[in-house]
C-alpha cells in the first residue's frame, strides 16, 4: 500500500515540522482538514500533547502528523504523540532510533530526516519505515548540504520505501517535480510558515516576505549547533562575513554549548530569547512569534529556505493547499 493510501490522504502534500511554537493545532489542523498532511512540531511536552489533540480534533477525522527534534524529545512527547493518535512521526537532527518500536508497537509509522545518502542508509538500517528527504535549499535546520534536485533520486534509488521530499517546494511545479523524481509526498515549509493561520511573528512573515536572499549558517546555534537557513538580519549582518561563517571563537561556543539540549527543558530556550541582543552574540534557536517584542526579529532566527525569492505574499493555508496541489492555483485572490 503507497504513502497516501496508508494515511488515507488527499493530497501528496506534507506541512513541514516547523519547531518553537510556528506550527500549532490551528496551522496543522488546517492543513489536513484540506486534504494534505498538517504536522504539530517540537514543543514543550505539555503544549504539545495537547496541540496534537486540538489539531486532530480541527482536521475532521483526517490525520496529523508529528516532528521531534531528537536532542530535544522526551519520553512525554512520544506518549503523547500515541495518545493523540498521531498517524506519523517525522525525527530531525539525528535518527530517533530509540522510539522506534514503541511508535510501532503503536501502530504509529517512523520516519527519519535525512540531508544525505549515508544517513538514508543509516535511518534505514536502524529500521525507519521512511524518509524525508531535506535538500540544502530548505528553511530552517539542515541535516545536510546537497540540493534536493540530486539527492533525492539517490535515496530513492537506495529500495522502495515512503519517501518525501523537502526543500524549494513553493508551488503546485515543485510538487510535480518531485513526485516524478519518485518521491510520494512533497514537504513544505516556508510556504506554510507564510500563511496567516502560522505564528511566525507579523515581521518575520514581512521579513520573509520581502528577502531576496537567505544564509546558511550557525549562528543561532547556542543549544543546537546544527547549520540552518535564515533570512539576514542584524545579528547576521553584524556576526557573519560573507560565507555565512561566525567568528571561530563563536563558533566554539555553539559546539560546546551542545550537550545543552539534552538537559535543558525547552522553555529554557525560549526564555533565553528574552536576554538575547544584536550585540552580545549568544544566540540560541528559538525564533520570533505572535506576542513577542517586534524589536526580536533583529536577534532572533528567521528561518526560511531559498523559496522566500518566490514567495511573497501571505495566504489561508486553504490557498497554500491549493497552489500546492493545483496548475491554476485559488481561483480567488485571498483577502
Ligand atoms: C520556520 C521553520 C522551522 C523549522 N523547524 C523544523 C523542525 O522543528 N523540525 C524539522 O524537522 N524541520 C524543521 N524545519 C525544516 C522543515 O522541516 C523543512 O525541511 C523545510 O522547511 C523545507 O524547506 P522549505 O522551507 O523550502 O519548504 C523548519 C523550517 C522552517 C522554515
Amino acid at each position: 500500500m503507497d504513502f497516501l493510501d496508508r494515511l488515507g490522504l488527499e493530497h501528496p502534500v506534507v506541512q513541514a515540522g516547523m519547531g518553537g511554537g510556528v506550527a500549532t493545532a490551528e496551522l496543522a489542523g488546517a492543513v489536513s482538514a484540506a486534504g494534505g498532511l498538517g504536522t504539530i512540531a517540537t514543543m514543550p511536552s505539555a503544549t504539545f500533547g495537547a496541540q496534537l489533540a486540538a489539531a486532530r480534533r480541527r482536521a475532521d477525522g483526517r490525520p496529523v502528523a508529528a516532528n521531534l527534534l531528537v536532542p530535544f524529545a522526551r519520553p512525554a512527547h512520544l506518549r503523547a504523540c500515541v495518545q493523540a493518535g498521531a498517524a506519523l512521526v517525522v525525527f530531525h537532527g539525528g535518527i530517533g532510533r530509540r522510539w522506534f518500536s514503541d511508535l510501532r508497537e503503536a501502530g504509529v509509522l517512523a520516519f527519519s530526516t535525512v540531508g544525505s545518502v549515508e544517513q538514508a542508509r543509516a535511518a534505514l538500517a536502524a529500521g525507519a519505515d521512511g524518509l524525508v528527504v531535506q535538500g540544502a535549499e530548505a528553511g530552517g535546520h539542515l541535516m545536510g548540504d546537497e540540493p534536493l534536485r540530486t539527492l533525492l533520486p539517490r535515496v530513492r534509488g537506495l529500495g522502495t520505501f515512503p519517501v518525501l521530499a523537502a526543500g524549494g517546494v513553493a508551488d503546485y511545479r515543485d510538487v510535480v517535480a518531485v513526485l516524478d523524481a519518485g518521491a510520494d509526498a512533497a514537504v513544505a515549509g516556508t510556504r506554510f510558515l507564510m500563511t496567516s493561520e502560522s505564528r511566525a511573528h507579523p515581521l518575520y512573515k514581512q521579513r520573509v516576505q520581502e528577502a531576496t536572499r537567505t544564509v546558511r549558517t550557525m549562528l543561532f546555534g547556542v543549544g543546537w549547533p546544527l547549520a540552518h537557513r535564515v533570512v539576514p538580519n542584524a545579528a547576521t549582518d553584524r556576526w557573519l562575513n560573507e560565507a555565512g561563517e561566525a567568528p571561530l571563537w563563536l563558533r566554539g561556543v555553539g559546539r560546546a554549548s551542545a550537550p545543552l539540549a539534552r538537559v535543558l527543558p525547552l522553555r529554557a530556550g525560549n526564555a533565553m530569547t528574552s536576554r538575547q541582543r544584536v550585540g552580545v552574540p549568544l544566540f540560541g534557536p528559538a525564533l520570533p512569534l505572535v506576542g513577542m517584542p517586534a524589536a526580536s526579529v533583529d536577534w532572533t532566527a528567521l528561518y526560511a529556505g531559498e523559496t522566500v525569492r518566490r514567495i511573497d505574499d501571505i495566504v489561508s493555508v486553504r490557498d497554500a493547499v491549493e497552489r500546492l496541489t493545483s496548475r491554476s492555483g485559488p481561483s480567488r485572490p485571498s483577502s
